[in-house]
């Protein structure tokens, strides 16, 4: 049985966690293939919320199997938080999760590193990171020498190697403006790493093997993309973006599961956009407007708390990370947040240097330079929170609806109209 994705297709917070837990009773493996703590993926069950980092959303569906991939980099720190937070809520956590060995570990020094470039950069140039060290392992791991795997936290030379890059990273950090390299302790750090890995034991092995296995044996697979598609590494908004391939591209490199099991994209955005942190957004509103759409869509990070910027919908971008990440099938989210306005706009090509252009421009300094063309769509001012079908949403929206598959050239097979479980139509 061949795999699904999920993968957002702005600049992350589309909602994903949702959609992939609606889904993952149709699976048996749900996987996390890039990003680590700088992901907050939010799922509502009943009347619980549950914020997630590391650990895929599948862990609501009992039965389901939760992989973290070798392209993920793990917080031990963090992660331990998560997995003691869903085991006080009574979510079981035990041989349902598997967590790749070779997955990279976010050290002290990687958030010295991070807190100390996002205050040494002036205001324009602040990529506006989440501080969690992301970037910085990602760099070692390309690096090499100064990486580490969660398999090595448990091979004989761990105490050594660990002396070792902490004497390297003060040396090549003490040049450093703002960096904190005076807190850096090795035996500290070891003994501290030390306890998390013992702690991790359970759940740590060969995770490329097992999903090998599992889609060879006809197993059903969901991958699980964090961050959006605009965020990646290589295609995204560069430098404004995460170390990560978060578009659909990104899937194959993170889990080891090569492209030929992939059978369905289903790509995820919001009925407008939203972005964290520095770097251009063409539709962004600096008006009432945009302060509206961020209180009623409750626009704030998960993982940070820091206000999101709100825009109008950029189908010039969507349809970009739509071909990008192979989509089949959009899922447009927060549906619900529209119906308040008298009138919505859609950015449906931009104006650069005096040229209209459909397409996304590769350098950020073109795409500060774009001014959107928007196009006018009346709101339908209509409470659609309760919407079961297609046929309950008022025509203003279903038109809405038609009118972004139209411009993005993909359907929208799923419109949700509220965070919890049952506000998700299905249009098809
Ligand atoms: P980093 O991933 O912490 O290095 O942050 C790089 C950029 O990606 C910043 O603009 C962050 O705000 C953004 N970012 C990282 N993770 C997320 C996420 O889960 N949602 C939205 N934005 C994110």
């Amino acid at each position: 049985m061949p795999a699904t994705c999920v993968i957002g297709l702005q600049w992350g917070d589309e909602a994903k966690g949702k959609i992939v837990d609606l889904l993952t009773a149709q699976f048996d493996v749900v996987v996390r293939y890039q990003g680590g703590a700088n992901a907050g993926h939010t799922v509502v069950v009943g009347d619980q919320t549950y914020k997630l980092h590391h650990v895929p959303s599948g862990i609501l569906n009992p039965g389901v199997m939760n992989v973290v991939g070798p392209g993920v980099v793990v917080n031990p720190a963090t992660l331990l938080k998560e997995i003691q937070t869903l085991l006080d809520r009574q979510i079981p956590i035990g041989s349902n999760m598997l967590l790749s060995d070779r997955a990279h570990v976010v050290f002290p020094w990687h958030i010295v590193e991070d807190q100390a470039l996002n205050e040494s950069t002036a205001d324009g140039e602040n990529i506006g990171t989440t501080l969690r060290g992301i970037g910085p392992c990602y760099r070692d791991k390309v690096g090499r020498s100064h990486a580490f795997r969660l398999g090595d936290l448990y091979r004989a030379d761990f105490r050594e190697k660990v002396a070792r890059v902490v004497d390297a990273k003060k040396t090549l950090l003490s040049g450093w403006k703002n960096a904190r390299v005076e807190s850096l302790d090795a035996a500290a750090i070891h003994a501290e790493y030390h306890g998390y890995a013992e702690r991790l034991r359970p759940f740590v092995g060969d995770s490329t093997a097992y999903l090998l296995d599992a889609v060879e044996a006809g197993k059903r697979v969901l991958f699980e993309g964090a961050q959006g598609s605009l965020l990646d590494v290589d295609h995204g908004t560069y430098p404004f973006v995460t170390g990560s391939n978060s578009s659909g591209v990104g899937v194959s490199a993170g889990s080891g599961v090569p492209g030929r099991w992939i059978q369905k994209v289903i790509g995820v955005a919001k009925a407008y956009t939203t972005r964290v942190g520095g770097g251009p957004f063409p539709t962004e509103l600096h008006d009432e407007t945009g302060m509206r759409i961020r209180e009623l869509g409750r626009e704030y990070g998960t993982t940070t708390g820091r206000p999101r910027r709100c825009g109008w919908f950029d189908a010039v971008a969507v349809r970009y990370t739509a071909r990008l990440s192979g989509i089949d099938v959009i899922s447009l989210m927060m549906m619900d947040v529209l119906s308040h306005l008298p009138e919505i706009k859609v950015c449906v090509a931009y104006d650069l240097d005096g040229q209209r252009i459909h397409h996304f421009p590769s350098h950020v300094d073109d795409l500060r330079r774009v001014v959107p063309i928007y196009e006018t769509i009346p709101g339908w001012c209509q409470d659609v929170t309760g919407a079961k079908t297609a046929a309950d949403l008022p025509a203003g929206a279903r038109a809405y609806l038609a009118r972004i598959a139209e411009l993005v050239g993909r359907p929208v097979a799923i419109a949700s109209v509220g965070p919890g479980r049952a506000q998700t139509i299905m249009m098809e």
